[in-house]
């Protein structure tokens, strides 16, 4: 008694003394990621920074590391599921390695007519089961964020079909963009984000697909002469985190995440169509790339040579799914 009692009172006067001594040491977040700061993500990830910082009292430091700085694609899943980064918001086309390949789903060629018929997936219960199943892998799914909506690119014309024959194509680690780009003829090359803009400037590959906020922010726009503005795909998000650090948080300390993540989530998915308008503006006005604006008959004579890949493809997300996801896509 007497001995506790004693620890008990050197515990508080060194508490006295040294109150910094007490103060908890916040838990740290590491969030990794592959876009420039100024994209629909980097602002979003800044945006869940500084609100996950406020409404956890300095509980929890989130760190962004943006631009590729620590991980590049492939790496930063590892890392996430290793624990060296907590947090990450991959492109869906980059779920694949995760054994998480129903996520290839949201690559389908002019699956989505616009934001609104996107959002009724990503916002809705589609949108949720595919998020709960990247449980049994060891991550929980937090969020859709937008991009936008991707354009074709090349330093040769891709405005007709036949353009495409023969053009090496960057792309994503998708599998049905693989067989988006092979459908249209071209060849593709699957790249990391980081090493797009050497491979369009050096001739390794002649072109890709982004959201012109990609596009804008990494400059790709110097080393491609064209660009045609089909909005032929979608390029989202999913936010994660690696699912025991998650749990094993305190209760109120999720409850503040959940809190700020839903605050960023509408702030990535207000921002995100303006940036993507803003880059095009931005890239006409720097005068180094031809934009076209396809007619309906061109865009849709580009979706019907990609019709294709909704046979061929299907099998690989569920075809189930699929159609579920165009017919509510698609509904008015
Ligand atoms: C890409 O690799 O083109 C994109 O996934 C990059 C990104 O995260 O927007």
């Amino acid at each position: 008694m007497h001995k506790l009692s004693l620890s008990l009172f050197t515990a508080v006067a060194i508490g006295f003394l040294t109150p910094t001594a007490w103060a908890e040491e916040p838990i740290v977040i590491k969030f990794s990621h592959v876009v420039a700061p100024d994209t629909p993500k980097g602002r979003a990830a800044d945006k869940f920074k500084e609100l996950a910082e406020k409404y956890t009292n300095g509980k929890i430091k989130v760190e962004v590391y943006p631009n590729s700085q620590l991980y590049k694609d492939k790496e930063e899943l590892e890392a996430l599921q290793l624990g060296a980064v907590q947090m990450l918001a991959p492109s869906l086309a980059k779920f694949g390695p995760l054994g998480a390949k129903e996520f290839e789903v949201f690559d389908f060629p002019c699956l989505f007519p616009d934001y609104a018929g996107l959002h009724k997936i990503t916002q809705g219960p589609i949108g949720q089961q595919l998020l709960d199943k990247l449980s049994s892998k060891g991550i929980t799914g937090l969020a859709y964020w937008d991009n936008g909506f991707k354009i074709f690119s090349s330093n040769k014309p891709v405005l007709t079909v036949d353009d495409f024959k023969g053009q090496k194509m960057r792309i994503q680690s998708s599998k049905v963009l693989d067989a988006q780009m092979r459908a249209l003829g071209a060849i593709p090359q699957v790249m990391a984000f980081s090493e797009v803009y050497q491979a369009l400037q050096t001739g390794v590959v002649d072109g890709t697909e982004n959201p012109p906020s990609n596009m804008y922010t990494q400059k790709m726009f110097e080393v491609q002469k064209y660009a045609n503005l089909t909005n032929h795909g979608y390029l989202g998000y999913a936010v994660i985190v690696n699912k025991k650090f998650w749990d094993g948080l305190p209760a109120d300390t999720r409850a503040a995440l959940d809190k700020a993540m839903k605050e960023a989530t509408d702030y990535a998915n207000e921002v995100a169509s303006k940036d993507n308008e803003d880059a095009v503006k931005a890239m006409e006005a720097a005068g180094k790339t031809e934009f076209h604006r396809p007619s309906t008959a061109e865009r849709e004579a580009l979706c019907q040579a990609m019709e294709p890949v909704y046979d061929s493809m299907g099998s690989r997300v569920g075809k189930d799914l699929l159609v579920s996801i165009r017919k509510t896509a698609a509904a008015k």
